[in-house]
C-alpha cells in the first residue's frame, strides 16, 4: 500500500516513551551464553538493553509512557476517542492492551484495539489512525507501540538473546494548522515470515505450544538491508520529495549494521540519523517511538523539519511514512 496525504493536515502533537529500569549489559548476557561483548558489539552495535522485571507487563511499560505523550500534548485523557496499541507482547491475547490501557487511563470514549505487524507495529499503527482521523471517524488518536520481548525470547539461544529488548512509546496524533504526515508506505511477505517467528502463540500449532522466538538471522539482516531502502526510496517518490531534504531519519533500531547499510545506500548524512540501538537493543514495536523520543530530547524535532521513519519486521513486514514535524515539545 502507498498513499500520500490528501485531507486536513495530521501531525504528532504528543510524545513520550519509557523503559523498565534493569540495564541488561552484554558482559551480563555473556554469564547466561557462550557469547562476548565484543561479538555482540562488532555484530549488532548493540552494548546494552533494558529487561521488564518478572511482573511487568506491556500495559506496565506503556502506561508511563502514555501520560508523558497526553502530557507532552496537553490534552485530556478522556478526549482521547481511538487508541492504537502495536504489539506482539501483550499482556495476554485477550482482553487487549488497548482495552486494559484506556480502562487505566480513563478513555471511555475510545476505540481500543491492538495490532500486530511485528516490528513494524508502530509505523502500520500510525497509519491506521492517520486514516480514521482524516477519514472524519476519530478527532485525537493515542498511538503506542511496546513490546516486552525478554518474555519471550530463548534464554538459552545467544543468536536471539543478544539482540532484543523491553520499551514502549506513545505518540498523540490530532489535526494541525500545517505540516503533518505527507505520506505512507507499508507491506508484508509471509513467505518469508518463517524467519522471525512464534510458532506456539496461536491457533496452528496449539497441542506443541513452542512460545518461543525463532530467527533465522541471516536471512532477515538481507530482508531489513533490502526493505529499509526500497521503502524509503518509495515514499520519498511518492511524495515527491528527496533524500537531501530529509533531516531525521529514524530507521528501525534492530542492529547497527543494518542501519549503517541503509543510511549509506539511500546517502543520508549520518549526522541526520537517529540511533539508540546501542542502549536499548531492538525494542520491536517500541523502537520507533523510543528513538524519536531520544531525536526530541536532543532538539532534533524543530517544527518544520522532514522526518523519515522506517519499520520492518516479523511478518514479514515494513513500513515508512514522512511527516513534517509541527510542534514544540519540550524534553
Ligand atoms: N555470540 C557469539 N557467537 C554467536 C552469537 C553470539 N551471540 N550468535 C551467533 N553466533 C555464532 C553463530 O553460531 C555462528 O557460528 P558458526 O559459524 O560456528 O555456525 C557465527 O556466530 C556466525 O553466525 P551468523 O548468524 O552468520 O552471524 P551474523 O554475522 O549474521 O550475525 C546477527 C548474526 C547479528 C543475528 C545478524 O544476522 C543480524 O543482525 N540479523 C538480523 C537480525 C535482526 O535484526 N532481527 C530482528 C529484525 S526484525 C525485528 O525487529 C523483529
Amino acid at each position: 500500500m502507498i498513499g500520500t496525504a490528501n485531507g486536513r493536515p495530521i501531525s504528532i502533537t504528543g510524545l513520550g516513551a519509557h523503559v523498565p529500569d534493569r540495564v541488561l549489559t552484554n558482559d551480563d548476557i555473556s554469564r547466561l551464553v557462550d557469547t562476548t561483548d565484543e561479538w555482540i558489539m562488532e555484530r549488532t552495535g548493540i552494548r546494552e538493553r533494558r529487561i521488564a522485571a518478572p511482573e511487568e507487563a506491556m500495559t506496565d511499560i506503556a502506561l508511563p509512557a502514555c501520560r508523558r505523550a497526553l502530557e507532552s500534548a496537553g490534552v485530556e485523557p478522556g478526549s482521547i476517542d481511538l487508541l492504537i496499541v502495536a504489539t506482539v507482547t501483550p499482556d495476554m491475547t485477550f482482553p487487549s492492551t488497548a482495552a486494559l490501557l484506556a480502562d487505566a487511563l480513563v478513555m471511555p470514549d475510545a476505540a481500543a484495539y491492538d495490532l500486530s505487524a511485528g516490528c513494524t507495529g508502530f509505523m502500520y499503527a500510525l497509519a491506521q489512525a492517520y486514516a480514521m482521523l482524516a477519514g472524519g471517524l476519530a478527532k485525537r488518536a493515542l498511538v503506542v507501540g511496546g513490546d516486552v520481548l525478554s518474555k519471550i525470547l530463548d534464554w538459552h539461544d545467544r543468536s536471539t538473546l543478544v539482540l532484543f529488548g523491553d520499551g514502549a512509546g506513545a505518540v498523540v496524533l490530532e489535526m494541525v494548522e500545517t505540516g503533518g504526515f505527507l505520506g505512507f508506505e507499508l507491506g508484508a511477505d509471509g513467505a518469508g515470515g518463517v524467519s522471525l517467528w512464534l510458532p506456539g502463540s496461536g491457533s496452528r500449532h496449539f497441542e506443541e505450544p513452542d512460545r518461543l522466538v525463532k530467527m533465522n538471522g541471516r536471512e532477515v539482516f538481507k530482508f531489513a538491508t533490502r526493505v529499509l531502502v526500497s521503502s524509503a526510496e518509495k515514499i520519498l517518490a511518492e511524495c515527491g520529495r528527496t533524500v537531501d531534504e530529509v533531516d531525521v531519519y529514524v530507521p528501525h533500531q534492530a542492529n547497527v549494521r543494518i542501519i549503517d547499510h541503509a543510511t549509506r545506500r539511500l546517502g543520508i548524512d549520518p549526522e541526520r540519523v537517529v540511533v539508540n540501538v546501542d542502549r536499548y537493543g531492538n525494542t520491536s514495536s517500541g523502537s520507533i517511538p523510543l528513538a524519536l523520543d531520544d531525536a526530541r530530547r536532543d532538539g532534533r524535532l524543530a517544527p518544520g523539519k522532514l522526518v523519515l521513519m522506517t519499520g520492518m519486521g516479523a511478518g514479514l513486514t515494513w513500513g515508512s511514512s514522512l511527516i513534517e514535524w509541527t510542534e514544540e515539545m519540550a524534553a
